[in-house]
Order: structure tokens, then C-alpha cells, then sequence
């Protein structure tokens, strides 16, 4: 309870963007963006997408960047200050529960971008035939013992830069990996496009179908990719917050951020369809895409285990500063709320998580039926925090900052007491109070009308993959 008076904070502006970014920049971004853009129209998509990270996004990041900063507490404390005493703070643990549960399957395909670093590393990757990828990766998500292996080496990874400390881990993890991560996407994307036929998959990417425009499911999808992306909903922005300077320029920070991501997210499609495009491969093959279908690409170009081993470390880098601001969430937590030394607290959630992390990969073979409700347990955690938690956190948060918080206040501390300039802070507002939570009501109640409809009944074993194996979220079917 008394730690957060003596709060750490990020070193620099820089780190702070960058800490922040690698929390956006997932396995989402890499993999589900390029997808989804593809099979909803390309350009059209994008085009929306951009509107809901500006329109959407931003707004809530702003309002999860204001309780971070404004009381220097994690997602729970941030809620408990500014309304104590009052069931505000069911917010906070809202968001502490849903980075456990994203935890849960999270760590799982981070584990699986572990294997295939390994396998490239050890060349084991080249020389198969398309049908062997997809079978070998089947195969492997399905073992008992290596995908939880994997996953643990992942936790520790994790639990080792958190120990670190905000400044000393957190930080010194973003500035050294993000750099790393971009440069890899540079080359891996320049890679692409210089392949023969490549054109066709930038054209897949890019090509606008204004036809998709009429699809309802279409503006919903890019609602959710954006929240899903930016990391917002669950105390994750308020955490990382409450680590930044009294001078971080809020709105500067929340752009950057979000411009960012969205970025890494069009990179990661130039990187992935034109390869895919060049070697004639089905682009559509959604879940088995960077497992499966991406291998074969790499085994079929020269030096193409230095191109394996660079995706899957890319990969790798993404999911990593990914889970550290998820599990940071809820070490913060422990640590500040119970006085709990930083590397314990870690520990605890480790070990906490290790549970729902076995369950969940063993879950992935069909025959160990670890499920509720014929639902693998896996998708019960990807389906609870995407289509419930999340949205429900962001709304809550929304409405909090809107209804609950002196404008004067908000707008003290989104400016730096004056410093910075807001523009149209009234219709940030307005934003805040009605027109935020009303689209995420949306997204709340078409997800779940959605996910609870019955699912067709697989018929290939690429169906089998897409539907039941692979979380809904990251790879829809
Ligand atoms: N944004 C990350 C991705 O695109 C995942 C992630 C990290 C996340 N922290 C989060 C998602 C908090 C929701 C909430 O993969």
C-alpha cells in the first residue's frame, strides 16, 4: 500500500513510448491484422480500422494514460483513490483477472513461436512438404510435454525482465528489443515485395472492396482488432501510466503509440502476403498462416533458414513485450496493494499462471477434453477476456473518466497543468461519455451473439485447426 510513494518511473520519454509499444506490438499485430485486413476488403478495412484506433483508441488510451499518471497506482489503486469506498474499484479487478486469463493462453502460442525460433535455429524447419508443415504443427500444439515446455521457458523469460524492475527491466527490455524488432520487419518486409510476384500480395493487402462496406461484422471486427491491439480495456495502459514522467506528453504519447502499432500491424501484411503470394500459397489459410503456411515460404528461398530464424525471433520479440505488460499488471498489483517484494510478487503470478497455462495448451488436443460445455478450455479463456472482459473493462473505464472525474482535473493532468495544449477537449468529452462506451456496447453484444451462435461443423483438418485448436481472438477462424 505505501510503495506507490515512491513510484518508479520510465527513464525517458523515449522509454516510455517504447515500453508502451511493446506492450501493443503482439502475436495480434503479426499475425490476426494481415488477416482480418485481407478477408475484409483490404484498403476498405484499414480505412475503418484507422478510424476506430483515432476515434476509439486513442480516446480510451488517453483515459487509461490519465488514471495511470494521475494516481500513480496499478489498474485496482487507480480506481480505489480517485472513488474509494465505492464499487468503482470492480473496474480494476476486472482488468486483473482478464490479464490473468489472457496470461493463461497467451503464454501458450508464445511458447509455440519458441519451438519454431528453435527448430529454425536448428535447421529442422527446411525441406518438407506443405502438407508435412501443417501436420507437424499439428502435431506438436497437440504433444503433452514440449508446448508447455516451451511456455514455461516463456514465463520465466517474462518473470525475469519484470524482476529487473520498471526501469532496469521493463524499459531496458523495450529500448533494446523494439529497435530489434523493427529493423528485423524492415528487412523482412524489403525481403517481401523484392520477390518475384510479389505485387500480388501487396494488391491482396491494399486492394479496396467497397462491396465489404456494407457489412456490419466488418466495422465491429476492426473495433475489436483496435482494442485487441492496443492493449486496452484492462489496467494495462493505467499500469504502464503510472510508471511515466510528470513531463511525458500525454496525447504526443497516446499518438505515437497508436500510429506505432498500427504501423508494425501494416508491416507485419507487406511482410507476410507478397512471400506468400510469390510462392503461390493460399493466403486465406488464416490460423496455420505463420506456423504452417510462413516455413514452407522461407524453406523454398535461398538462405532461407536466416529468414525463418529472423520472422520467428521477430515473433518472439512482439509476444515478449507483449506478455511482460500483461503480467506486469497484476505484479504491479501485488506489489504495490500488499507491500509484496517486486521479484515475489512476480513469482506469485508465475506460479498462478503456470496452472491455467498447462491446462489450457493440453486442452488444445481435442482428446484430453479439458473443456466446459464442449468448449476447450483454451477458448473459454480467449473468449472470456476478449468478448466480455476486455470490452466491459474499456466501457467501465470510459464511463469512469466521462462521468466521474472533474473536467478540470482531466484536463490539468492530460495537458501537464496547462503546458501542452488540448484542442476540442470538449468533444474528447462527449467522446468519453457517449459515443466510447455505445460502440463498445456494441462490440460487446455482437461478440457475444456471435461467439454463443453454434459454430458449422469442421470438415478438413484445416477447419478442425481454425475453429477449435487455435484461440478465436489471435486466429479467427
Ligand atoms: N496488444 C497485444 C497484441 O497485439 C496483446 C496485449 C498485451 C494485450 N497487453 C494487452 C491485449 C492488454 C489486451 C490487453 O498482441
Amino acid at each position: 500500500m505505501m510503495t506507490h510513494y515512491h513510484r518508479p518511473t520510465f527513464g525517458s520519454r523515449l522509454g516510455a513510448i517504447l515500453a508502451a509499444v511493446g506492450s501493443a506490438v503482439g502475436l495480434g499485430n503479426v499475425w490476426r491484422f494481415p488477416y482480418e485486413a485481407g478477408q475484409n476488403g483490404g484498403a476498405v478495412f484499414l480505412i475503418v480500422y484507422l478510424g476506430c484506433v483515432l476515434l476509439l483508441g486513442v480516446p480510451v488510451m488517453l483515459a487509461e494514460f490519465f488514471l495511470g499518471r494521475h494516481t500513480r497506482r496499478n489498474g485496482v489503486g487507480a480506481f480505489a483513490q480517485l472513488e474509494p469506498g465505492t464499487p468503482w474499484a470492480g473496474a480494476g479487478y476486472v482488468g486483473i483477472f482478464c490479464a490473468f486469463f489472457i496470461l493463461g493462453f497467451y503464454f501458450v502460442v508464445a511458447g509455440w513461436t519458441l519451438e519454431y525460433l528453435f527448430q529454425s535455429l536448428g535447421g529442422s524447419l527446411a525441406g518438407k512438404s506443405p502438407e508435412q508443415y501443417t501436420a507437424d504443427f499439428v502435431t506438436f500444439i497437440r504433444s503433452p510435454l514440449r508446448p508447455i515446455f516451451w511456455a514455461v521457458v516463456f514465463i520465466l523469460l517474462t518473470q525475469g525482465v519484470i524482476s529487473f524492475g520498471v526501469k532496469h527491466g521493463i524499459e531496458r527490455a523495450a529500448k533494446l528489443m523494439m529497435p530489434l524488432l523493427f529493423l528485423l520487419m524492415i528487412v523482412l518486409c524489403v525481403r517481401s515485395i523484392t520477390l518475384p510476384g510479389a505485387w500480388a500480395g501487396v494488391e491482396f493487402l491494399f486492394r479496396p472492396d467497397v462491396s465489404k462496406l456494407r457489412d456490419p461484422g466488418m466495422f465491429l471486427s476492426a473495433m475489436g482488432q483496435a482494442f485487441f491491439s492496443l492493449s486496452l480495456g484492462m489496467g494495462c495502459m493505467i499500469t504502464y501510466a503510472s510508471y511515466f514522467g510528470k513531463n511525458t506528453h500525454m496525447q504526443g504519447t497516446a499518438l505515437s503509440v497508436a500510429a506505432l502499432d498500427t504501423a508494425v500491424a501494416v508491416l507485419a501484411g507487406i511482410m507476410i502476403f507478397p512471400a506468400v503470394f510469390s510462392f503461390g500459397l493460399d493466403p486465406t489459410q488464416g490460423p496455420i498462416l505463420v506456423f504452417a503456411t510462413l516455413p514452407n515460404v522461407f524453406s523454398q528461398m535461398p538462405l532461407g533458414t536466416l529468414w525463418a530464424f529472423a520472422f520467428f525471433l521477430l515473433l518472439v520479440i512482439a509476444a515478449l513485450t507483449s506478455t511482460i505488460s500483461l503480467h506486469e499488471v497484476v505484479t504491479a498489483y501485488l506489489h504495490d496493494e500488499f507491500d509484496i517484494r517486486r521479484s515475489t510478487a512476480a513469482g506469485i503470478v508465475s506460479g498462478t499462471v503456470v496452472i491455467f497455462v498447462v491446462l489450457s495448451s493440453l486442452s488444445v488436443n481435442p482428446d484430453n477434453s479439458i473443456a466446459i460445455f464442449g468448449v476447450s478450455f483454451f477458448d473459454i479463456l480467449d473468449n472470456l477476456t476478449t468478448c466480455v472482459l476486455m470490452p466491459l473493462g474499456g466501457m467501465l473505464i470510459c464511463l469512469f473518466v466521462g462521468w466521474r472525474i472533474d473536467t478540470r482535473i482531466l484536463k490539468a493532468e492530460l495537458t501537464n497543468k496547462g503546458s501542452a495544449a488540448f484542442y476540442f477537449f470538449h468533444v474528447y468529452v462527449f467522446f468519453l461519455r457517449f459515443v466510447a462506451p455505445i460502440a463498445i456496447g456494441l462490440i460487446l453484444v455482437y461478440e457475444i451473439a456471435g461467439r454463443f451462435s453454434p459454430p458449422p461443423p469442421p470438415e478438413t483438418t484445416e477447419t478442425v485447426v481454425s475453429t477449435i485448436v487455435l484461440p478465436g481472438v489471435l486466429f479467427p477462424a
